[in-house]
């Protein structure tokens, strides 16, 4: 009789996901894995093995996927602030009786020199700008601007994947662009723009930190928006090996 291959569900959007859905293609022939794209990107990275795209529908959709599919390992590996996602995997996972586990990237951490303010969410960011900074780099990603619209003098420059979401800041210079980036090039669009204050999310990781060293090296505060909690009794692997080590012990 042939083995049946395990089938594991990696719910994507990150790096990691794609290094892990990588190494499981390419090392684990016992493996099949199946990623899960939200669909936000217009052109997303697509990684080995089988990729769907869209929403499931919720916690009951994604547990009903879970069950037609043969899943039999969930890892969510979307953003650290991907919140609703990770609920709603969290959810299925209990309802279809497969084990899930968190695959997180650790935050970021300050170092010597770093004027580090932090925030509970946008809206909080929003609020401590005004005294912060009068031009806003902000790289939290285009969604969510709304809460920084009503700030009128401020002036914003937005970096993201894909052009911001409406309501945005009126005084406010888009820059379409995706990570990696290095530190000559975040100095460089510091000075450019004579930023004077930076906001972001904890997104952690190395593509996206020389932003924190320029603004070090630049004594520019940095708001930085705390991530939303892993979801209770859910195992959290910081890096794609610790999951692939989770999925072999399957
Ligand atoms: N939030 C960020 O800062 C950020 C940054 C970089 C990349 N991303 C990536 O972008 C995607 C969307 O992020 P978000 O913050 O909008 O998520 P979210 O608020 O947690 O999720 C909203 C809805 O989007 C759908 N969804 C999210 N991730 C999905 C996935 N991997 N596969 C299928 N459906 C997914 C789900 O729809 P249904 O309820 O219909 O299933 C979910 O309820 C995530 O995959 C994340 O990894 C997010």
């Amino acid at each position: 009789m042939p083995v049946q291959p395990v089938h594991v569900l990696v719910l994507g959007g990150t790096t990691e996901a794609r290094r892990l859905a990588e190494s499981l293609a390419a090392h684990e022939p016992g493996v099949r894995v199946t990623t899960s794209l939200a669909g936000r990107v217009a052109s997303p990275r697509f990684p080995p093995g089988d990729v769907r795209v869209g929403g499931f529908g919720g916690p009951d959709g994604l547990a009903a996927w879970v069950r037609e599919h043969g899943v039999d390992a969930v890892v969510d590996a979307t953003h650290p602030f991907a919140a609703t996602m990770s609920r709603n995997a969290a959810e299925a996972a209990v309802q279809a009786h497969v084990p899930l586990l968190a695959l997180r990237r650790p935050g970021w951490v300050a170092q010597d020199g770093d004027r580090w303010h932090s925030a509970g969410s946008l809206a909080e960011a929003a609020e401590l700008l005004p005294a912060l900074g009068e031009r806003v780099f902000l790289t939290t990603g285009r969604m969510g601007l709304a809460a920084f619209a009503d700030l009128h003098d401020l002036w914003f420059l937005v970096r993201s994947v894909d052009a911001p979401e409406q309501p945005c800041p009126a005084r406010m210079e888009v820059l379409l662009d995706r990570g990696p980036f290095d530190l000559q090039g975040e100095r460089e669009l510091l000075r450019r723009h004579r930023v004077d204050v930076l906001v972001t999310k904890d997104s952690g990781g190395d593509a996206t930190a020389p932003k924190l060293a320029a603004a070090r090296e630049a004594g520019i505060p940095v708001v930085v928006v705390r991530r939303p909690p892993v979801p209770e009794g859910v195992p959290v692997a910081c890096t794609p090996d610790e999951a692939v080590r989770w999925v072999r012990r399957l």
